[in-house]
């Protein structure tokens, strides 16, 4: 035998068995999202790196370690995905979406690439759904928002979830509170980590989010954004707190909530979820007020989200069931086989789920593969039945059987499965 191909770390297989939980999740998305007024959009896997650097930004994480890179025949630098809002925003601003519609509500579905070190609950490939709102600054929408969120998680059964928000403030209040973060920080930068010694220059805001102890150690003191917001940000925040409080959201406030990615500007929110041990963001989002502008459109507020689906279905039960069969057909021989060949066909033709035999097992072993594939009646074509011209419909829960004849047989078949 040859050696076996191992797939790609931190990719994974989603198998027959498991497609049920994840049509679930689709289910929910399509039925609840339209009552929000989202219609699909479906934006390419891979995209100019610039556009990631632009947006997500080029001093994080995502963007500096973690991004499938690549160069094309035209040394052109491609990236494959690491999320979904860029991407949406950039076709947008392409297809002059911003200036024709001033509320444009998106949603998508599919995978994303980050090359990150792969644990549970964290892969290479990953798939999220998300949410887009362009065009609507006012904190009420972000409340809306949230609350859908809220619904889908629920109409998937995840009920434990903990909603955190913050604010992490705007182009007005951000500088003055970076730098007093830098102040405060800068002193004991030495017993930092080296990439948080790095940060601090590039992307400080940042350092609140290290898992690294000592630097959670160093930062315990620090001043938090939330106390630094300027007017608008802080009334901002209010209205979002009143608003959840008025549709029995609960929530809290994580004054250390940063989020991994540059473009957010005030609300920014994270559900996490009991059970997902470390990689407990089941989804996060947030408000990017500058996105739009900062990719070539026209000054455009924005709010999203996106659902770490990989993450969404480990909370949700398995559900991988396998629908039950209504009929399989034993034939016994090769005659009865073609008869059988042409009589599935029918009976699919006519909307009837079916399968048969095709490697000339003996009885038994078909019946017991009907068994497997829990299906309801068999339909028994041996010799003496096409001799007579006829077959033996076996109930296979009762046992009960009869002798019905060929011809007409698709025909009542279809009319018994389908009435
Ligand atoms: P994000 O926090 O980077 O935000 O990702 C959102 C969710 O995707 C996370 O909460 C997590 O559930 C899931 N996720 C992220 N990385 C991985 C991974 N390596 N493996 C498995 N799941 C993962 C964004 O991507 C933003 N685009 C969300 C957004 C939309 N903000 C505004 N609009």
């Amino acid at each position: 035998m040859s050696e076996r191909i191992q797939p790609v770390k931190g990719t994974h297989d989603i198998l027959p068995e498991e497609q049920g939980v994840w049509g679930r999740v689709r289910a929910a998305a399509t039925s609840i999202l339209p009552l929000y007024g989202f219609r699909e959009i479906t934006t390419p896997m891979f995209e100019s790196a610039e556009l990631f650097e632009r947006s997500v930004g080029a001093a994080t994480d995502i963007v500096e370690k973690e991004m499938y890179t690549f160069a094309d025949s035209k040394e052109r630098r491609i990236a494959l995905r690491p999320e979904g809002t860029a991407g949406v925003v950039r076709a947008c601003v392409h297809h002059g979406r911003v200036r024709a519609q001033p509320l444009d509500k998106l949603y998508y579905l599919g995978p994303m690439f980050r090359r990150e070190r792969p644990q549970k609950g964290r892969f290479r490939q990953f798939h999220q759904l998300g949410v887009e709102v362009i065009g609507e600054s006012s904190a009420t929408l972000d409340v809306e928002v949230i609350a859908l969120l809220a619904r889908l998680l629920a109409a998937c059964g995840v009920a434990r979830v903990e909603l955190q928000i913050n604010s992490v403030g705007c182009p007005i209040c951000r500088p003055a509170y970076r730098a007093a973060l830098v102040a405060a920080l800068a002193p004991r930068a030495t017993e930092l980590c080296d990439d948080c010694q790095r940060r601090l220059t590039t992307n400080p805001l940042r350092l609140l989010d290290c898992k690294v102890p000592t630097c959670g150690a160093v930062t315990a003191g620090a001043p938090e954004l939330i106390h630094h917001l300027c007017d608008a940000c802080r009334d901002h925040l209010a209205t979002v707190e009143r608003g959840l409080t008025e549709l029995g959201i609960a929530y809290t406030v994580n004054p250390r909530l940063v989020r991994g990615l540059d473009y957010y500007t005030r609300t920014a929110f994270e559900a996490i979820a009991a059970g997902l041990g470390a990689q407990a963001a089941v989804a996060a989002g947030g408000r990017y007020d500058g996105l739009v502008e900062e990719l070539g459109g026209p000054p455009t507020p924005a709010i999203g989200f996106a659902i770490g689906l990989e993450r969404l279905v480990t909370l949700m039960d398995g559900g991988g069931e396998v629908p039950p069969l209504p009929l399989f057909v034993a034939p016994l021989g090769e005659a009865a086989r073609l008869f059988a060949l042409k009589l599935v066909e029918e009976l699919r033709g006519g909307g009837v789920a079916v399968e048969m035999d095709h490697a000339g097992r003996s009885l038994k072993a078909q019946l017991k593969r009907a068994d497997r594939l829990q299906a309801r009646r068999a339909v028994i074509l041996g010799d003496d039945e096409l001799a007579a011209g006829e077959a033996t419909v076996r109930d296979l829960a009762t046992h009960n059987q009869e002798r019905q004849p060929l011809a007409g047989l698709a025909a009542r078949l279809i009319a018994e499965e389908r009435p």
